[in-house]
């Protein structure tokens, strides 16, 4: 049994100068990938289930997913609901046996932010599980800009909101399809300078290599959320595995085609933050 909290995995993490994926998962497939990489590498991993990934599969299914996952993986594995946009969503969540919550306000005021982020807070803690916010925003590469981490608001939030891992923009991109993002180091030490909650990455396709490892091994960052570089590396291999065979038509089949590249794959993820 090594279902885990994120406070579980993130404390470790910042004591010991290292970080977590958190892997975006769309279906059974990646979400058992990301397991046997995580198996092999023989590190804790974050199972995310976003917007997309909860469109096609309901929450109640996921948890129960992931769960099964966790109770059976050698290596400590968290169920992280990610951006969750009402407090119901983050009931439904806790209902369902994650153990990790986000809820993220960053659309709205700072005071709306804080105020709904403390309530999904509380209700996690009481739960005994973890809570994730956003100060700032997080743009996307194919649309809404992104508004920095004020590092006085993001000391304020983490005060009065009491989440065990803050989301943070300093110059991350969601969707980013290569890795010349880079981050604004200086902000990131700003903001580590005012509060002692580890720190989140989103959008970490967008982020270099090179970077992700000196950050994860000398500032507060506990957590890289990486999406879109391992859905490329799915998509391709499906696509290859599909056109290899034209009369292949049995779904199994071709989907097992996708494990050892995605294992692979986010293994080279995992590493790379130690
Ligand atoms: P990318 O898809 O850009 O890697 O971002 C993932 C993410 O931040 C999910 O919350």
């Amino acid at each position: 049994m090594t279902v885990a909290t994120l406070a579980q995995v993130l404390q470790p993490a910042l004591r010991d100068g290292y970080a977590v994926a958190g892997l975006v998962t769309l279906g059974w497939e990646d979400m058992r990938a990301y397991v046997a990489a995580a198996e092999q590498e023989n590190v804790p991993v974050i199972l995310q289930a976003g917007p997309s990934c909860r469109e096609h599969t309901p929450l109640p299914i996921l948890g129960k997913m992931f769960l099964h996952l966790a109770e059976n993986a050698s290596v400590p594995v968290v169920a992280h609901l990610d951006h969750g946009y009402t407090f119901e969503e983050c009931q439904i969540a806790l209902d369902s046996g994650f153990t990790s919550l986000m809820f993220d306000g960053s659309r709205k005021p700072l005071a709306e932010n804080i105020e709904l982020t403390a309530a999904v807070a509380e209700l996690a803690h009481a739960a005994g599980i973890s809570c994730e916010g956003e100060i700032g925003f997080v743009g996307y590469s194919d649309g809404e800009q992104s508004n920095g981490t004020d590092p006085e608001e993001a000391a304020q939030f983490a005060r009065q909101t009491q989440v065990d891992a803050m989301a943070i923009s300093v110059g991350n991109v969601h969707l980013q399809q290569n890795r010349e993002g880079g981050l604004d180091e200086a902000r990131i030490a700003a903001i580590e300078a005012v509060t002692d909650v580890p720190l989140v990455i989103h959008g970490g396709s967008g982020v270099p290599t090179e970077q992700r490892t000196r950050l994860a091994q000398n500032s507060a960052i506990c957590k890289f959320n990486v999406g879109t570089e391992l859905r490329m590396v799915f998509g391709r291999s499906l696509r290859e595995a599909v056109n290899s065979d034209p009369e292949q038509f049995d779904r199994v089949k071709i989907l097992q085609q996708t494990h050892d590249p995605m294992v692979q794959a986010a293994g080279e993820v995992l590493q790379a933050l130690r």
